[in-house]
């Protein structure tokens, strides 16, 4: 079930995002966060330290696992997840180090950290889940033609993904890794709740695709049409191509 919202601007799209996590933080005993990089939700990152440093809002039980992380390079390369999560949000809140879970992207052995990865959520349900997604319709790293029943895994990235994420790597594509680690597709439907923002008229046709489009591994974020509870922050040109909202 989507609950769409569209906003003006970006800042306005961050606000609502906020929102939800704020609600889900003040009133979850003990939250689960599980969150996501990339442009889409640094605004509303950034009003959650601003919420933290004006309300209070304590992020000190707050537990957090985050979505994916590129292969090949080490936690304190600057385009690391990890460097990412750091700069963009946990430098700014009083979450424990300890509570924080992001997958390593230089470990020895890869396939045993992705079932590490996905044995520490065993237990444990994500009150709120936060999402952007590709311009292929990707979630997480999960890219076209990935089964809906995956757990964390490997994966290559596509020609598309590497060259649109080229702009963080000086906008060489050569630099930008050709694999990650990625929650799958059946780990992120495990979330109570999940929130995906957007925006920009490059993402209207995932958009579509996830909300109006067919039930297929073509559009990765189509299986989220199976959940029961999915909020989608967008602005006017994300949602161009909608039908309904
Ligand atoms: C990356 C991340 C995704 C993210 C996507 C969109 O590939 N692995 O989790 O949703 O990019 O990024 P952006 O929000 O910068 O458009």
């Amino acid at each position: 079930m989507f609950h769409i919202i569209v906003e003006k601007t970006y800042d306005d799209v961050s606000r609502e995002a906020f929102k939800v996590v704020k609600e889900v933080v003040k009133n979850v005993e003990n939250p689960v966060l599980g969150l996501a990089t990339g442009s889409s939700p640094i605004g509303m990152y950034k009003k959650m330290i601003a919420d933290h440093n004006s309300a209070g809002t304590s992020y000190k039980n707050v537990r957090t696992w985050n979505l994916d992380e590129y292969v090949g390079i080490p936690r304190d390369h600057d385009q690391s997840y990890w460097t990412f999560m750091h700069e963009n949000l946990f430098v700014g809140l009083d979450i424990k180090e300890e509570n924080i879970h992001i997958p390593v992207g230089d470990a020895e052995d890869e396939q045993a950290e992705c079932e590490a990865y996905e044995k520490s959520m065993e237990g444990i349900t994500v009150d709120l889940q936060v999402l952007g997604i590709g311009v292929d319709g990707h979630i997480g790293f999960n890219e076209p033609g990935t089964p809906f029943d995956s757990l964390t895994h490997l994966t290559e990235l596509t020609e598309q993904t590497r060259q649109d994420n080229a702009r963080f790597f000086d906008g060489d594509i050569d630099q930008v890794p050709t694999s990650a680690i990625t929650m799958g597709l059946a780990t992120i439907m495990r979330a109570r709740k999940i929130i995906l923002i957007a925006t920009g008229e490059n993402k209207a046709d995932a958009i579509k695709g996830m909300i109006e489009g067919p039930l297929t591994t073509d559009c990765p974020a189509s299986i989220l049409q199976n959940h029961p509870d999915v909020v989608v922050v967008l602005d006017e040109e994300a949602a161009s191509k909608l039908n309904q909202r």
